[in-house]
């Protein structure tokens, strides 16, 4: 085996050291210093006195050939989405979530599904038994699909050239090593030089790879933002683990949108695809409870409706609590002080609770107004009719703000049998005469207050 030099880099300002440090002589960055390959001598650095010959030469944008991208259409529908209608050749793609969120159950379901496939899955951190189980579990085994267990990214090489798989799965790479570099799996120069050899793979054979890689408890992929560089597409499953929903998301996606959203409910035998997401995420109880509110997101291109529960109660200590799951704390306080300062609420001595139904975390502002009256429903105690839904953003002084495609919310809303819908008076393109259900246009909080409580 030849061998490989390495030095060690400094991941900050980019110096470069024989050994490693702890403080970077430099930039004086603490524990930034990691080891990386060098594959050529740095002794010809002045390139530009020599002529060397590419192969690659420099066109007009107009004259390059359009050549349609084939993509591979996925049995999983959702995932077919939210990768961009498809999965593109040669791509690698990959998929971070937090343990046990279900990024292997995802991936085997997957490589069970595509029945037409030659599936190549890779384990590093389970053994073949585990895995059988898992798949029998989930159900119509897939006798196209290869198991392997192995962590050395050579062997696997290796198997792939003799395999010749459509698409190969790698769980996890934070598992896998090279021969080449010394340090231990799961260091940052063991994922890099792997994502790199991987992806060459990926782009010479045309296969397409998935990398399963795990979150940290920051919520970023392990192994900083170098992955995430190196690879067309990044993908995230979330969820609370305590809760059946998952989302699959495309924060990156060089090949398509990374607006779409997929739904999954985790069951006992695997992950189910979730159609109409807005069903499941309304509670079915006919009782009016209050604190509660019905609000008309939308999550990339997806119309959902999302409940929205509060709780308000006095404090039993000195500072009043806040806490907010699935939604921004901080915007939550926002609002709260908006409620105080324009329409008189006294919030600031009371313990204010939110949660969004599902264990599902929204960003999109369109459910402020639904915060707002889910907040203010409990601190009355009366409830909000069950036939209304809202879909507005709220601003500092109380405004009601405009939404995107609100034409989409509210058909979603009328579709799933809501009588009434408040919006923002800016909202420009909404005729009632189109729906059957009600649409009211609001400006300020009040308003709303007063069309909701009378
Ligand atoms: P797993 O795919 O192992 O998570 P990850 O690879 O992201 O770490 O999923 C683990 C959880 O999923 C585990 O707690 C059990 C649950 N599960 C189900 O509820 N139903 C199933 O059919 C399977 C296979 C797993
Ligand atoms: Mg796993």
């Amino acid at each position: 085996m030849a061998k490989v030099k390495t030095a060690y880099f400094c991941q900050n300002c980019g110096h470069e050291a024989p050994k490693w440090l702890g403080r970077c002589p430099s930039c004086n960055e603490w524990n930034t210093f990691v080891e990386e390959v060098i594959t050529k001598s740095s002794k010809d650095i002045s390139a530009f006195s020599k002529d060397s010959q590419s192969k690659a030469k420099p066109q007009q944008i107009h004259k390059i050939q359009d050549i349609p991208v084939q993509r591979i259409k996925m049995v999983d529908l959702e995932l077919n989405r939210v990768l961009g209608n498809g999965l593109v050749p040669g791509s690698l793609i990959l998929f971070g979530g937090e343990p046990g969120i279900g990024k292997s159950t995802l991936m085997l379901q997957m490589a069970m599904q595509e029945k037409a496939k030659n599936i190549l899955y890779v384990s590093g951190e389970e053994s073949e038994q585990q895995i059988k189980m898992r798949a029998s579990r989930i159900g119509n085994l897939n006798e196209n699909c290869y198991l392997l267990t192995e962590t050395l990214l050579q062997h696997i090489f290796t198997h792939a050239k003799q395999l010749d798989p459509d698409f190969i799965i790698i769980d996890s790479i934070q598992t896998i090593h090279s021969e080449h570099i010394e340090s231990s799996p799961g260091s940052i120069s063991q994922i890099r030089e792997c994502t790199a050899q991987l992806l060459r793979y990926a782009k010479q054979t045309e296969t397409p790879i998935f990398l399963i890689g795990h979150i940290t408890k920051e919520g970023s992929l392990a192994g900083p933002k170098v992955l995430e560089h190196m690879v067309d597409t990044v993908l995230q499953f979330e969820g609370d683990r305590n809760h059946v929903y998952r989302l699959l998301r495309s924060i990156k996606n060089r090949f398509g949108s990374t607006n779409e959203l997929g739904i999954y409910e985790m069951l006992g035998d695997g992950l189910r695809q979730v159609e109409n997401p807005s069903e499941i995420l309304i509670s079915t109880n006919k009782d009016k409870l209050s604190g509660s509110a019905i609000a008309a997101t939308l999550e990339g291109l997806r119309p959902m409706l999302i409940e929205v529960q509060a709780l308000v109660s006095t404090a039993a200590y000195g500072t009043p609590q806040r806490s907010a799951t699935g939604f921004d704390l901080r915007r939550l306080n926002m609002l709260l002080a908006v409620m105080e300062k324009r329409c008189g609420f006294k919030l600031g001595a009371k313990d204010v609770f939110l949660n969004i139904a599902g264990g599902i975390k929204v960003d999109d502002p369109a459910i402020d107004l639904a915060v707002v009256a889910a907040i203010l429903s409990s601190n009355a105690d009366i409830a909000i009719e069950k036939n209304i839904c809202l879909s507005a953003e709220v601003g500092l002084s109380g405004e009601v703000r405009p939404v995107n495609r609100i034409d989409q919310r509210v058909s979603e809303a009328e579709k799933l049998g809501f009588d009434k819908i408040i919006i923002s008076k800016d909202n420009k393109g909404i005729k009632q005469s189109d729906f059957k259900i009600e649409v009211v246009e609001c400006s300020r909080i009040e308003e709303v207050l007063r069309e909701l409580f009378g």
